[in-house]
């Protein structure tokens, strides 16, 4: 029986949970062992292109709008300008736009087929990347977030993106985002996962002149993720 999912996607209502998780790890499995020894970068976004043609790419869960909430918690205003860093189809983003004033948001995402089910309002600027330098985004903002997205990301984009991000932030800029922690670099679910130890990151965002707090989970943390706080780092930090 197929169910609408309220976004216009149906799902097979009859299927079971435990049985679709099975279909999506041996097509993670698939997909890896394809991509297996290319860039990362390449396989995220067949894996984004896969999710997107399957219609995954749509689900809307409650919790969208909990990104702006922690971004006022944080102190951004209408009037501040803010980069997200893989933005996808906006799904939090959207929320973020309508708040800001017109031409303050810009979101990255290195998935042409996601940014395609985008509908930005309000001048919004969305870019496709093709690596975590920042050069596309070559200007300041006030805000930069990452929301579900640094779990996606292997150690050398990781690296990559924490060294780089410097470019696109001034010194009172914040840069918010969660992540799963863990005692060791760990990957999950065909390296499509990972989580980092916090003092790994610690250790390459201070090269890249970050500072970095581990503040307390909030409600736009997704499971098991924890929220990240990254300045510009200045003798005071
Ligand atoms: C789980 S979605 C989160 C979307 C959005 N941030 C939100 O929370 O609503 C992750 C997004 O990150 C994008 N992504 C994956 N790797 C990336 C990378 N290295 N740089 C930027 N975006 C990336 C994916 O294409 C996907 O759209």
């Amino acid at each position: 029986m197929l169910r609408d999912r309220g976004n216009g996607f149906p799902r097979r209502h009859s299927m079971n949970k435990s049985f679709r998780r099975g279909i999506d790890y041996l097509r993670g499995a698939y997909l890896y062992l394809r991509w297996v020894g290319k860039p990362h970068f390449d396989y995220y976004k067949a894996l984004m292109s896969d999710d997107v043609r399957r219609g995954f790419g749509e689900l809307n869960p409650v919790w969208a709008p909990f990104q702006l909430e922690r971004l006022i918690a944080h102190g951004i205003k209408p009037q501040h300008t803010l980069l997200d860093i893989g933005c996808g189809y906006l799904r939090g983003g959207q929320y973020i736009i309508d708040y800001l004033e017109e031409g303050n948001y810009t979101g990255t995402d290195i998935s042409p087929d996601i940014l395609s089910l985008a509908r930005p309002t309000k001048n919004a600027t969305l870019i496709v990347i093709s690596d975590n330098k920042f050069n596309e985004t070559a200007r300041k903002f006030d805000y930069v977030q990452a929301n579900s997205v640094l779990t996606l990301l292997d150690p050398e984009q990781m690296e990559e993106l924490l060294l780089n991000v410097h470019k696109v932030m001034h010194k009172d800029s914040v840069f918010l985002a969660n992540v799963p922690l863990s005692n060791k670099i760990r990957s999950r679910l065909w390296k499509r996962y990972f989580a980092y130890p916090l003092e790994w990151i610690e250790k390459v965002a201070r090269r890249g002149g970050l500072s970095v707090e581990k503040l307390p989970r909030d409600r736009a943390c997704m499971e098991k993720t924890d929220l990240l706080r990254m300045r510009l780092y200045t003798e005071k930090t």
